[in-house]
């Protein structure tokens, strides 16, 4: 069943029913002011940092769900409602959402009146806007009362949410004609406040919450909005909101638009005041100012769309294949700059409280981006690489705000450091831009530790090579790629965490999974150090995989696939022995992309065991058989249900690392039929299984062993997108970047006969078309670059602004 339809000339998700399965949200924001909003227009706001620089309160775990955001009342005649349905819930005589590239267009209709909300992040700005249009299409004249409201968090999501002995006491605004301004704590140690405006004055405000809603009011029925209006109500403590009336009276057919924003703006601390106790205003009357009418607001909005037809311009495909070309062109580099943005922070399911951004993460979304904003993607390597330690291991999260290590969670994640290698690499492979290697980035956050980036490659190769345990594998640490493989931990206590309790490296539980990452980003190291020219170096780095690779295939392998890992007692997880969770998917994904026994024959054993042993309808679940009870020394992954998560769930992240794999192996129908089965477009019509936006990938879908098998939860924020992209972009169509050139090298299914792909890349446009006449899946016959015949499959990097013609044929 579908809630909606993509517009792909539009580039929109249209949702036709308020009632999807779950809120079906949108990002909107792409620099440092960020804001989520539902198809109901729900959501949050924040400044870069969701849990320190919170400015919107919102109740994940509420019920009724998706209470708080930005929404709009409507009063016409005796009748209450919101253009997207929420909180009131009248029913609508229509309703639409347009969810498109960072914007989010709400319609709803009453009683002859159309009300468009259409909100939006400006580009190179710190604010939310939201123009309102009214059109009274009914034939008599129309007073009717309009109502914007949002409640303000106290900046500290997570003091906000359980501080309330300090807080009920804090809160602060200032009124200003058409502005309401939230300086809570303003008067001491912050210099920020926000601003909730409209661009003409309102006939009434509230700024507490009790006031507009009602002691016991509910933002479903506020008793402003039922009763007798707006009550001017100024906050001190409680709650501080930003609520305004405005009326407007409709001649049949005419047309209203008011534009409001939520701001953020910063003073230097001897300019904070322009009165005593009275906020210097300058910066928001200018942000103000900016967006005052609504050929601003379009120019801004135009702007927007600009910026994503010119990201979207770098990989475009056009392939005959609607849902491919919908996904490929559209949402799943979408979602890669969303996680980019957002790492696993804030969404409906990451609450932005928990954790910071993850080094691995931010890694592994960087192989998604890397091609549409390489200047951000330098600085996001230099940031994460700074908060490296000087032996190479790494902290697991940092702080969006400060940019610096999470102590919360530590470090001890011995996959991390690879992870640096293999975003690198991919910004190398992308942009051939050297001199990268040279910044000088601290290790620690210490600017007397400094060093060039590549001592930092060198550390992160270095750390794992020195980290062995018996078999000569990589030791575990406190887990790898999977969080809740924790065989050193050892936790008994409800509350601890799984992944910290206990030692953070025990001498013996080893992961064949870090193994055959460390033989397919060894192998990158090697490259980048021949390519720098340090042959002895790139010769002992191989000399380690070749090692590796051995240990793999001895004690990694377990007949018919390769096992997970050594527990601490140096017992097989992931082999045939074991009671349960007898194969798992993520050594299979990672051994094979990384070419290990390919040439053997064991890769192609491994994957066949994954299609008999793992797969299932509606994708591959992470391990077989699921467990069923708690074991000690296995820590999370057992603790959750079977079929959920790391328990057997489908997690979406290594599907496309199968994916891929096939490729590795020429199997381009497999490859696509696997590609397909996860990708949120092809599920639109079971969506009322699904339940997530059908628009992007989801962290995971329920496995087979859970009773919502199918189900999907944690919707945007997984490195999914990132593999996925990478899978279908470079994988499947097959092109690729490498360090020498953009290599053509398609893995495909035989329907796919023809397809063009426009890649920008390095500064020049590459137009390629691929023509498979006799539906082969893999190899290339011939290659001509504007009409001239190439040797090799590697087209040569061009100059900047030039055009080729790509010719390919496959068989
Ligand atoms: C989740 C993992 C996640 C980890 C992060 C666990 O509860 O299942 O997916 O990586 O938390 O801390
Ligand atoms: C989500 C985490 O963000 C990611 O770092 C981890 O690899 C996966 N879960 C698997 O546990």
């Amino acid at each position: 069943m579908q809630y909606g339809f993509f517009d792909d000339a539009r580039r929109e998700y249209v949702i036709t029913t308020p009632r999807t399965p779950l809120p079906w949200i949108n990002y909107l924001g792409s620099e440092s002011f960020f804001a989520l909003c539902s198809n109901t227009a729900g959501g949050y706001a924040f400044y870069r940092d969701a849990r320190l620089r919170r400015l919107t309160r919102y109740r994940y775990n509420n019920a009724p769900l998706d209470q708080e955001g930005f929404h709009l009342y409507i009063r016409d005649g005796g009748c209450v409602w919101n253009p997207g349905w929420q909180p009131v819930q009248t029913e609508l005589d229509a309703y639409s959402c347009r969810h498109g590239l960072g914007y989010t267009v709400i319609r709803g209709e009453k009683n002859g009146l159309a009300v468009t909300q259409e909100l939006f992040v400006p580009q190179g700005d710190d604010c939310l806007l939201m123009r309102v249009s009214l059109r009274n299409d009914s034939g008599a004249v129309k007073t009717t009362d309009l109502f914007p409201y949002l409640e303000f968090c106290l900046w500290d999501a997570m003091d906000d949410g359980s501080n309330f002995q300090r807080n009920y006491s804090i809160g602060e605004v200032e009124i200003d004609g058409a502005a309401i301004y939230h300086k809570t704590e303003y008067r001491e140690r912050r210099d920020h406040y926000a601003v909730f405006w409209s661009n003409r004055k309102p006939l009434a405000f509230d700024t507490a919450r009790e006031a507009f809603l009602g002691l016991y009011g509910s933002p479903a029925r506020p008793e402003a909005v039922f009763g007798a209006g707006c009550t001017g109500s100024v906050a001190h403590g409680w709650q501080p909101i930003a609520a305004q009336q405005h009326r407007l009276t409709l001649a049949p057919g005419a047309e209203e638009r008011l534009i409001f924003g939520l701001g953020y703006l910063e003073n230097a601390r001897e300019e904070k005041w322009e009165a005593p106790g009275v906020i210097n205003k300058q910066k928001a009357r200018a942000m103000l100012a900016r967006y005052a009418d609504n050929a601003a607001f379009d120019a801004a909005l135009a702007a927007l769309g600009q910026h994503w037809e010119t990201l979207l311009g770098v990989y475009r495909l056009r392939s005959g294949e609607e849902k491919l070309d919908r996904m490929v062109n559209i949402w799943n580099q979408y979602q890669c700059m969303v996680t980019f943005n957002m790492s696993r922070s804030a969404s409906y399911f990451e609450s932005g409280m928990g954790r910071g951004m993850g080094f691995r993460d931010s890694c592994q979304d960087l192989l998604g981006f890397v091609h549409m904003i390489p200047e951000r993607a330098r600085e996001r390597i230099l940031d994460i690489a700074a908060t490296q330690f000087p032996d190479g291991s790494a902290y697991h999260q940092y702080q969006p705000l400060t940019k610096k290590g999470n102590l919360a969670v530590g470090s001890g994640f011995n996959d991390d450091p690879l992870w640096l290698i293999a975003g690198t690499d991919a910004y190398l492979r992308e942009t051939g831009d050297w001199s990268i290697l040279d910044e000088i980035v601290d290790f620690d956050n210490d600017p007397t530790l400094a060093q060039p980036l590549l001592e930092h490659l060198r550390r992160s190769f270095g750390f794992t090579r020195t980290h062995l345990g018996p078999h000569g594998l990589p030791l575990i640490g406190r887990a790898d790629w999977n969080d809740c493989l924790n065989l050193n931990c050892f936790s008994e206590h409800p509350g601890e965490s799984f992944q910290i309790t206990g030692p953070s490296e025990g001498p013996v539980a080893e992961s064949v999974f870090i193994a055959g990452m460390f033989v397919k980003y060894g192998r990158a190291w090697a490259d980048i150090c021949r390519h720098l020219g340090l042959a002895d170096e790139a010769a002992e780095a191989e000399r380690a995989v070749a090692a590796m690779e051995k240990a793999v295939l001895t004690s990694g392998w377990d007949g018919a696939w390769f096992r997970r890992a050594y527990d601490a007692f140096g017992r097989v997880v992931g082999g045939r022995e074991c009671e349960e969770g007898q194969i798992f998917i993520e050594p299979q994904g990672m051994c094979v992309m990384a070419g290990i026994g390919k040439e053997s024959g064991e890769a192609a054993l491994a994957l066949q065991s994954v299609e008999d042993r793992l797969e299932t309808k509606y994708g591959i679940v992470l391990l077989q058989p699921a467990y069923t009870r708690y074991r000690l020394e296995l820590g999370e992954i057992s603790s959750y249900p079977p079929g959920y998560k790391e328990n057997a769930g489908i997690f979406c992240h290594n599907n496309p690392w199968i994916v891929c794999a096939e490729t590795e192996l020429g199997h381009g129908e497999r490859a696509f039929a696997l590609y397909r089965r996860t990708a949120p477009a092809y599920l639109e019509d079971i969506s009322e299984i699904h339940r997530t936006e059908p628009y992007v990938y989801s962290q995971m879908i329920a496995g087979k062993d859970a009773p919502s098998f199918g189900e999907a939860k944690n919707s945007w924020l997984t490195g999914t997108a990132a593999w996925t992209f990478l899978s279908i972009s470079q994988a499947i169509l097959g092109i690729k970047p490498t360090l020498d050139g953009l290599q053509v090298d398609p893995c495909v299914p035989s329907f796919l006969r023809r397809f063009t792909v426009t890649r920008r890349y390095r500064g020049a446009e590459y137009e390629i078309t691929v023509e498979n006449p006799d539906g082969a899946e893999h190899g290339v016959s011939e290659i001509r670059l504007d009409g001239r015949a190439l040797s090799g499959n590697i087209l040569p990097v061009l100059e900047k602004g030039a055009r080729a013609q790509v010719q390919v044929r496959m068989g």
